[in-house]
């Protein structure tokens, strides 16, 4: 069987970690029986280099085209790259956006799990630590402010701006199903997490998340406001499996509940529609500081393949095998710099690909 892959490199360590990712790919493609094929995809700062645009139809249209796409990063520093003297619209991070909104990938599915062999690394209190988490951070992925009316205007003689959170039931209740469905194939239960005691969004979020509960009684719904949700990340994220939460909300949780795990370097993430079609991407960004320099962590990017496979191409027995690959890899003290610590073997970006490699 062969697979056709759109693959988006991006900026930044994109094209290092993809590349990584690739490797790993055709390794248990080896083994378990199955070829990629790879189509190269421009998005993000690449692209407004080569069209002046971060997204053309063309590249929309040859990522529909693929079975999944796998993507590495996007964007540059804001305080340097030309890209960000471009308007809004024309800047890496809107391809993005555009892009998951062309393929309507509504449901962002984040993991966020603590390695027995990173415990070190997780910068919460030792009791948190020992307890460990493996949390799934659902995020509603093409409305909400992302996507609401905005604009900048002048009101009174005062620069004024408006961004606008609307959201309709659909969209809350096909997130809610995908959180639902996960949450049994996992610890049966659900945090929905919004702003209800001042939204309105919110409290239309809560009704229609209750509503979705009762075809899923199995599932255990908890409620929470999102600064509490802030809180008890940090506290006790063992509380949690599944988190399901609107498009701001995820993006800001889904960063804290990276950070806890000791290195956003290794998260990966899988954007999905309603049909098998997924874009897959490391939940961290392009990094630039370090871009090209052969230190990036790969696993987010290798992860994010596992997930693919998983997700996309129904080979489950292949994502655990770079899922374990992983596992071992860690467990042998392989680290990159980011999750680096006495008396482990230091690796560059390759390396730890290639190591990955052969424990498949
Ligand atoms: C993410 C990123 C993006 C987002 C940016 C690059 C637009 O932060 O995937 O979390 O805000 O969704
Ligand atoms: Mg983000």
């Amino acid at each position: 069987m062969n697979y056709k892959i759109g693959c988006i490199a991006g900026d930044g360590i994109g094209p290092e970690i993809t590349n990584e990712a690739r490797k790993v790919l055709d390794a248990v493609g080896a083994k378990f029986g199955f070829g990629i094929e790879y189509t190269d995809i421009l998005m993000g700062g690449c692209s407004i280099d080569v069209h002046g645009i971060p997204l053309t139809d063309e590249a929309i249209e040859a990522a529909k085209s693929q079975d999944a796409v796998l993507m590495g990063s996007i964007g540059g520093d804001a305080k340097v790259s030309p890209w960000y003297s471009l308007p809004p619209e024309k800047r890496p991070e809107a391809g993005l956006l555009g892009l998951r909104k062309a393929l309507n990938l509504f449901a962002n599915l984040r993991p966020s799990k603590l390695y027995s062999a990173l415990k070190g690394a997780c910068p919460l209190r030792s009791d948190a630590a020992d307890r460990g988490f493996d949390i799934l951070i659902m995020r509603e992925l093409t409305g909400g402010l992302y996507f609401g009316e905005r604009k900048t205007f002048e009101e009174g003689g005062l620069r004024t701006a408006i961004d606008t959170l609307k959201y309709n039931e659909e969209e809350i209740k096909r997130i809610a199903v995908k959180a639902f469905e996960i949450a049994r194939k996992r610890k049966c239960k659900v945090t929905s997490v919004d702003k209800a005691n001042v939204l309105d969004s919110s409290r239309l979020w809560r009704a229609v998340t209750e509503e979705v509960a009762l075809g899923y009684k199995d599932v255990a719904l908890e409620h929470m406001l999102v600064d509490n949700c802030a809180m008890q990340l940090v506290k006790d994220p063992a509380q949690f499996d599944v988190v399901l939460t609107e498009n701001m909300f995820g993006d800001i949780l889904s960063d804290e509940a990276a950070e806890i795990t000791g290195s956003i370097g290794m998260l990966p993430s899988a954007s999905l529609n309603e049909t098998k079609f997924g874009l897959y991407e490391p939940s961290g960004g392009s990094a630039p500081d370090i871009a090209g320099r052969g230190i990036a962590n790969p696993i987010a990017a290798i992860l994010s393949a596992a997930m693919m496979l998983r997700f996309s191409l129904d080979l489950k027995d292949a994502a655990e095998a770079i899922e374990n690959a992983v596992e071992k890899v860690l467990l042998d003290g392989i680290r990159t710099i980011d999750i680096m610590s006495e008396g482990m073997t230091e690796v560059g970006t390759s390396q730890m690909g290639d190591e990955i490699v052969r424990r498949i």
